[in-house]
């Protein structure tokens, strides 16, 4: 479960976008501090309500971000619902019969312990405090002082016992980085759920919920989805879609947001036959990564020790970002919890009949409740992993031996926001109206941009700034032999293809 902070609280202020000054910054930091700023001037991210100073940890994506979120999102739907059979989507209303939240526990449970310092009115999240002062021990040289501490945290956690919480803080001399003083609150559990009105008249209004995880969308259609699809287990049942938490501190750019967009799919199972699932999915889902074309040096797994009431396994795939390996997505072998707790607080069955035989006892499996394996994946966290990874400021040594510089997204053909450049050479002679033609015969098939303006390599490096993998030139050779030069982003390299050729290069990548 990815939820939680990682930073002090800003105040009141927090609800504006920080303004991002740093005195010195470290080497990745620059980097990210690169990307996040080429993303806004390029059209991927904005700050959301930017003329209002922004609104902390909520973006916009513009044109060329819409359109790789999309993509990415795309690619998703396609490998879970058009790849696997045995998977079907639906898409769920964002709010939900509130009754659903106490089912699920996330009413009583997802809520993170958090302080705050009355000097300086900055809340902290009190497990990130603790750690903070391991990691200073464990720099110092006391590393077994900083393991002993972490265990204690965690017994403390566990038993929610807050007030020893408090004491070890205070035992452990922290203190807020902006007052510098220990004068704490007490600990409080902080919901993580956006609560609203639903209904006109204040007296007779219902507290819902803005969804926290589009799981729950899933569950609460599980009979519905199987009997209309005629589904039988093993299925799975997938969903994209915005969920919502109020983060207490967001930051790293879209990494951590109050709004975001999650992509799960439940799978339903015979119970029993969980682990070989878990197993599948694991293996599934980093491929599903590498296919793309990311990095498998980028990826690592890393087991959940603690697992939740619900799991009896789980495990994140983490990513390499910019600031070091975090969590991009979840697999979580989440047994019938869910279903069971939709059972018993609707009072409405959400047993699945399995007609097979059980060889063990030769007659039908019969009724149960089906075991769940989850995917769970943002789609803005991917985003941020795709684009980072395409990132590269790269140094170029010409032909001639001069040097230049380019600023290059290297996205995956497939998911990139634009994939064909039509760039005629000039704007007169007849060159435009052969390069219309070609857009006229692409744009249906992918997504193609049309430019007569400026010199051919500004504009080439234009398109290496939004990640275009191919650019065309029509110039006037292509009247003479309808021959046209092709341009590959990454290397560089240009050809002379016929123009009839065009289509089917890039539709051979993106497939
Ligand atoms: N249904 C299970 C679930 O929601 P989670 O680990 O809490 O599990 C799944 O969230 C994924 O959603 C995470 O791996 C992460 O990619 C994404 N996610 C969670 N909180 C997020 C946030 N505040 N901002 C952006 N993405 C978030």
């Amino acid at each position: 479960m990815d939820k939680g902070v990682k930073a002090p609280f800003l105040g009141r202020m927090a609800y504006f976008c920080p303004v991002m000054s740093k005195p010195t910054l470290t080497p990745q930091e620059n980097n990210f501090q690169a990307i996040i700023s080429h993303a806004k001037e390029y059209g991927f991210v904005f700050p959301s309500s930017e003329i209002y100073d922004g609104l902390s940890a909520v973006y916009d994506y513009g044109p060329y971000g819409s359109e790789l979120k999309k993509n990415i999102r795309d690619y998703w739907w396609h490998s879970m619902t058009q790849m696997h059979e045995n998977i079907v989507g639906i898409d769920a209303a964002i709010f939900m019969h509130p009754t659903t939240w106490k089912a699920s526990g996330h009413v009583d449970n997802f809520s993170d312990p958090m302080i705050d310092n009355k000097d300086s009115q900055k809340r902290y999240r009190v497990d990130h405090l603790i750690e903070a002062k391991a990691d200073s021990l464990r720099a110092a040289g006391a590393g077994a002082e900083a393991d002993a501490l972490l265990a204690q945290m965690d017994q403390l956690l566990a038993a929610e016992n807050f007030e020893a919480l408090k004491n070890l803080l205070t035992e452990q001399k922290i203190t807020c980085t902006v007052s510098g003083t220990s004068n704490w609150t007490d600990i409080r559990q902080f919901n993580l759920m956006f609560d609203t009105q639903l209904g006109s008249v204040a007296e007779d209004a219902n507290t819902i919920y803005l969804r926290p995880e589009t799981a729950q969308g899933i569950f609460v259609n599980f009979l519905n989805v199987q009997k209309t699809a005629r589904m039988k287990v093993p299925f799975g049942i997938a969903q994209t879609g915005k969920a919502f938490r109020n983060e207490i501190v967001a930051r790293q750019f879209i990494f951590r947001m109050r709004e975001f967009e999650q992509m799960e799919m439940q799978f339903f199972v015979r119970p029993g036959t969980q682990m070989k699932w878990y197993e599948y999915w694991k293996e599934a889902r980093l491929n599903w990564h590498t296919q793309l074309g990311m990095p498998a040096h980028k990826y690592r797994f890393h087991d959940h020790v603690k697992l939740a009431h619900y799991a009896d396994a789980a495990l994140d795939i983490e990513f390499e970002f910019p600031f070091g390996f975090k969590e991009l997505e979840g697999i979580h072998s989440r047994t019938d919890f869910d279903l069971t707790r939709h059972q018993e607080f609707s009072k409405k069955k959400q047993q699945y009949f399995d007609n097979d035989i059980d060889e063990a006892t030769g007659k039908p499996y019969g009724n149960y409740i089906p075991y769940v394996i989850e995917t769970s994946i943002g789609l803005d966290r991917m985003f941020l992993a795709v684009l980072s990874n395409a990132y590269e400021e790269e140094k170029i040594t010409k032909e001639d031996g001069s040097t230049d510089e380019r600023v290059v997204l290297h996205i995956p053909a497939k998911i990139a926001p634009v994939k064909l450049a039509i760039l005629p050479l000039v704007k007169k002679d007849g060159l435009p109206e052969i390069a219309r033609e070609l857009m006229d015969s692409c744009k249906g098939q992918f997504k193609c941009f049309y430019e007569e303006k400026d010199a051919i390599g500004k504009r080439y490096r234009r398109q290496d700034a939004i990640g275009t993998p191919f650019c065309v030139t029509i110039d006037h050779q292509t009247k003479e032999d309808q021959t046209v030069t092709i341009r590959y982003r990454d290397a560089m390299t240009q050809e002379r293809v016929h123009i009839s050729k065009v289509k089917e290069i890039v539709m051979g990548a993106i497939a």
